[in-house]
This record gives structure tokens, sequence and C-alpha cells, in this order.
């Protein structure tokens, strides 16, 4: 079965019974600081699981891009990725564990409406219970309705079957399918032999239903949710995998044109310096789409250490002209295969491309520099003041050097590395402090009025456009605002001047803009706009464009700082509208 296919059996399959088909989110979460990449189907449903209304319904599925950063050192192998698409579908305060596992099961082995995988093949995981919760007798009543066999039925504990977003949000036990993927199957298994066939890659975790019915708050369960909820996610690859009888996510269509062609060019370099190529490729063209800049900060860096390994292991096997030359083949590669799929992709190519090359130029003669450095320094274990001089002059991160380190069958003192890092961040914060006081205190007054501008814009494109305009996102410079948001068509030249004067118009009308502290609850109560932005905090920040007696312009949720007076801001004026995804519009603005 074709890795589109799959992808369209699965949202037919819950469409048909009453799941919205909702677009896959931005990589980069909208108004949550608190991680950098969506790394799961639910983070952008989290205020939807704890209880506000959906637009689209109770019943929600969808495709959704994530990217997962922390298992990066066993990316390369079967299964682990840095970029995957997340198979979820969603019950908020509808159905539960009965239809969810239902649905699951037959999913997973329906020939004819679903994935028709072997149910021989098949093994649950059910929470064990403590001092949170009870032991999922429930789920496992549920699975042994289904079919499932009891002794195939294995209770774990909350490290293996308890599922959070993080230290906040809601929460719950969940219950996992495994899917055998040896040839010759395994048959029952004892727990310990389950237990050593996930350890070996013998069962692969395919799908996991959790069920939401808690909040956690600062790492602590603080209570049960207002409403019970499911949130399920089946990894597209690893699915993929299954069904296409292959032990390894690289060897699926959906890296099959880039393996393709990394066999053709470098027949003879190690099968995980491919994958991890692959990977790390198709991740960065993934995450510069939805507009991240290779950086020294942040998002940014993740896609620099990306592009920055991938690069040293292409260069390993050629020289440098050649190894730019694998990337970018690579990265066109995954841009034609995903471009269907995810059109932000196909529209934005020769932006990725320059992108990467312009990155790998940054860093083209730091590598050859730091490879000789590294070459000196390792007749020994590298010291964290040596990966740190290796990171501070050469630009390697500090996965690269382990890597290095790795295949000369020495160790890299990484702790040692991060202490000299820490220390340096001190020195050169309180260095620049005063060094350049005056010049930031400027560039932060033309991005505070920049803030201000952007609530006025949200305001004025749902009075334009209508009610539905959401904020997806905002990235404000001291030269211009970027405001995403929800719309489905392009804005007309009416439009946008509409928007505008009625910008302008506020701006003229002097408003004071005054900010206001109260509780999550009573800005709910409210119906204030974003509400959930800071959803985790309980004393929250509104700020009011407007008062008593000039009227309210605009309500919004925002840890600020803003202006004083909309007087401040100068005039407003949209320089560009485009598309960010589907449904999502892009608007830059500037204050002249
Ligand atoms: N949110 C759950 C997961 O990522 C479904 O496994």
């Amino acid at each position: 079965m074709h890795s589109s296919e799959i992808r369209k059996r699965f949202l037919s399959f819950f469409e048909k019974r009453g799941h919205a088909i909702i677009p896959s989110s931005s990589l980069i979460p909208e108004n949550d600081p608190s991680v950098l990449f969506t790394t799961a189907g639910m983070q952008p449903l989290v205020p939807y699981l704890l209880g506000e209304k959906h637009p689209r319904g109770k019943r929600l599925a969808n495709v959704q891009k994530c990217v997962r950063t922390n298992d990066i050192e066993e990316v390369g192998d079967n299964t682990h990725l840095t970029f995957f698409e997340m198979l979820g579908n969603w019950s908020l305060g509808d159905y539960f564990k009965e239809e969810a596992l239902k649905w699951s099961y037959e999913l997973l082995t329906s020939e004819s409406e679903g994935f028709g995988m072997d149910p021989e093949r098949l093994y649950v995981t059910v929470f064990e219970g403590d001092i949170n919760a009870p032991r999922d007798e429930e789920a496992a009543e549920i699975w042994k309705n289904i079919g499932i066999k009891e002794s195939r039925i294995y209770f774990r504990p909350a490290s293996e079957n308890w599922w959070s977003p993080g230290d906040n949000g809601p929460c719950g036990p969940d219950s996992e399918m495994f899917y055998d993927v040896t040839p010759a199957g395994l048959g029952d298994l004892t727990p310990e032999e389950f237990q050593k066939a996930d350890e070996n890659g013998d069962v692969i975790e395919i799908w996991n239903d959790v069920f939401m019915q808690y909040e956690k708050e600062k790492g602590k369960i603080k209570g049960p949710l207002k409403n019970k909820s499911v949130d399920t996610g089946a990894g597209l690859e690893r699915v993929t995998a299954v069904l296409q009888n292959r032990s390894s996510v690289f060897e699926t269509d959906l890296f099959e044109p880039m393996m393709k062609k990394i066999e053709d060019l470098r027949p003879q370099m190690d099968r995980r310096a491919k994958n991890i190529i692959c990977d790390h490729i198709r991740a960065t063209v993934f995450i510069i789409s939805d507009g991240v800049t290779p950086s020294n900060t942040d998002r940014g860096y993740i896609v620099r250490r990306l592009l920055r390994r991938a690069f040293r292991m292409a260069a390993s096997s050629s020289d440098e002209k050649e190894a730019l030359e694998l990337i970018i083949e690579i990265a066109r590669e995954v841009i034609e295969k995903y471009k269907d799929a995810y059109p932000e992709i196909g529209s934005s190519s020769t932006d990725l491309t320059n992108k990467i090359e312009i990155e790998i130029h940054k860093f083209k003669d730091a590598l050859k520099e730091g490879l000789k450095r590294f070459e000196k320094m390792s007749e020994y274990d590298i010291s964290g003041e040596d990966a740190f001089l290796l990171f501070s002059t050469y630009g390697f991160p500090i996965d690269m050097t382990v890597d290095l380190a790795n295949e000369k069958g020495i160790r890299v003192d990484v702790e040692g590395f991060r202490k000299a890092y820490e220390e340096h961040q001190k020195i050169s914060r309180k260095g620049t402090a005063g060094k350049f006081k005056g010049g930031l205190a400027g560039s932060g007054e033309e991005e505070t009025k920049y803030h201000t501008s952007t609530h006025l814009l949200n305001a004025a494109l749902k009075k334009v456009l209508g009610e539905h305009v959401k904020q997806k996102g905002s990235n404000i410079t001291a030269e211009r605002a970027r405001f995403d948001f929800s719309h489905h068509s392009k804005l007309t030249e009416e439009e946008k001047n509409k928007i505008e004067d009625i910008v302008n118009d506020a701006i003229d009308r002097k408003l004071p803009v005054i900010c206001e502290e109260m509780t999550l609850q009573e800005a709910r109560e409210k119906g204030i706009d974003g509400v959930f932005g800071d959803r985790y905090s309980d004393q929250v920040k509104v700020y009011y464009i407007g008062d008593g007696e000039t009227g309210v312009f605009s309500k919004e949720l925002c840890g600020g700082p803003h202006v004083e007076n909309t007087g401040a801001l100068g005039k407003f004026k949209i320089i560009k509208e485009e598309s960010v995804s589907e449904g999502v519009r892009r608007v830059k603005a500037v204050l002249e």
C-alpha cells in the first residue's frame, strides 16, 4: 500500500465515522513558547482538550507534521526520525475508550476500509495503575472483547503507558498497539519476551490511544479534565514500513527517491550515515518551509545542527563541492516527493534550496579547518573545553563532534562541553549588556510598536473578513510585523485597503492601550481573543486598545509589551499577503 493511500484510508475511515478532517498545523507552535516544534498531533489541540469548543466539532482527524529532537541519537536506526507525519483522531469530550480502541483495531485490520494488517501479529499494552489513576482493566476488557488474546495484553507502568505533552496540559493513561515485524512471526509472548521483542525492534509500536482525563501543572496532576477525551497517534512512516513489509522506515516509498539518489551517488557510504542524511535533509526542508532560517538560536539552531551534521557526513566521502551537491539533490528529491501532500513545500522550493545552500557555504571552510583541529585533538578522548573550542571557533555542533569521536572510537565529555557553553553565555551576556544598550533599546521600541500594530491588524482582519479569523502565529522584528491567520482565500485589493484604513483610523484616533490582569477563567468568560495563548498560567494579562470613552477596538490576551497610545505608531501599510499552508494566510506589514 502506497503511503498516499495510507493517509487517504486513515482520513476517510474517520471521516465516515463522523470526524471532521482538519489540516496539519505548522511545525512552529502558535502562541506556545514552551516548545520549539509541534511534536504531536495533539499539540495544536491542547486548548480544545482542556475544554474550549473547537469550531469543527467534537470529532477530528488529521495528518500532522511533527518534529522531535529528543531521540536524535537514535535517528538512523530502523524506526526513529526527526521529522515524521502523525496520523491522529480525536474525541473532544465525545466518544471514549470503547469506540477509540474498536476503531483503532478495525482500521489496522480491516481489508476493505483499513490497512489489512494481520491480527495474529498484534500486541497491546495498557496502563498498570499507580497513585494517580487506577489500573486500566476497562481498556483490557475492551481489547478482550475485540478479540485480542488475554496473553497478548500487557500491563505497563506510567513510564510506558502514560502520555502528556510535557509538564503541563492534558494527560492520561494510554494503550499502545505493537506489530510483529519478524519474517516468521513470534506468536504468543510472555511479558518478558514481549519486552525483549520491543527492545530488539521485533515488535514495533505503531499506534497510541491516549485517554485524556487529567490535567498536569508543573509536572503534577492537578485534577480531572472537564471532559474525558481521546488523543491518538500513529506514525505514518512506521505504519508504511509495516504495510510495505520493510524492516526500516528508510526503505519505504516515503524515502525511496532520496535513498535512490544517495545510493547512486555514494554507494559506499555507511547505511546509518545514508539514513541520517536523508532524515536530516527531509526535516530541514519541512522546518524551513514553515518559516525558520538557520541561525544560532532556538529553531534556527536546530536546522543549523541538522544541516551541518548531514553535510559533514556527506563530505566524509567526497570533497565539499560534491557534498553540497548531494545535499541539494536530496533536498530537491524531498520537495518533489512531498509537494503534493504539502503544497507549502512546492511553492517555496527555490527559496528552500537557496537557504540550504547559503547555510552550507557559511560552514564549508570552517569544517575543513575544524576537522584538522579535531584530528590533532583526537589522540585521546575530547575534553569539554576542546569540544567547546570546536563549537565556538569552527561552528561544530556538539552532536557532530560526538559523531566524529564515535567514528574514531573515542569519547567526548558532553557534560563538560555544556558547562563551558553555559559559562561562556554568562560572560558574553555581561559583556554586551552595557555595550549595546542604546541600540537594543532603540530596536526594542520599534518592536513594541509593531507588536501593538498586530493587535490592531488582528481586529481589523476580523472586521473585514469575519470572525473565523484566528491568529496562527506572528513574528516581529524592528523592521516589520508578520502575522499568520486562518482564512481560506487570497485577500483582494479592496480587502487589503479596507484593513489598512481601519488600522490607520485606529492609529489616528490615538486610542489608549490598557493592560489588565485577570485569571484565565475570567478572560475565558469575557470571550477574550487568544485566550489560550498563555494557557498554563493562572494569572494572565489582557491588553485593551480603546477604553469606555473611545470604545474598545481590540482586546487580546498577551504578555506585552505595548505602546501606551496608538498615536505612536505611524502609518500602517501591508506590503505582502501570501499563503503559508492550507487555510492559513500571511500578511507582512510595515509602519512608515
Ligand atoms: N499524543 C500521543 C502520542 O504522541 C497520541 O503518542
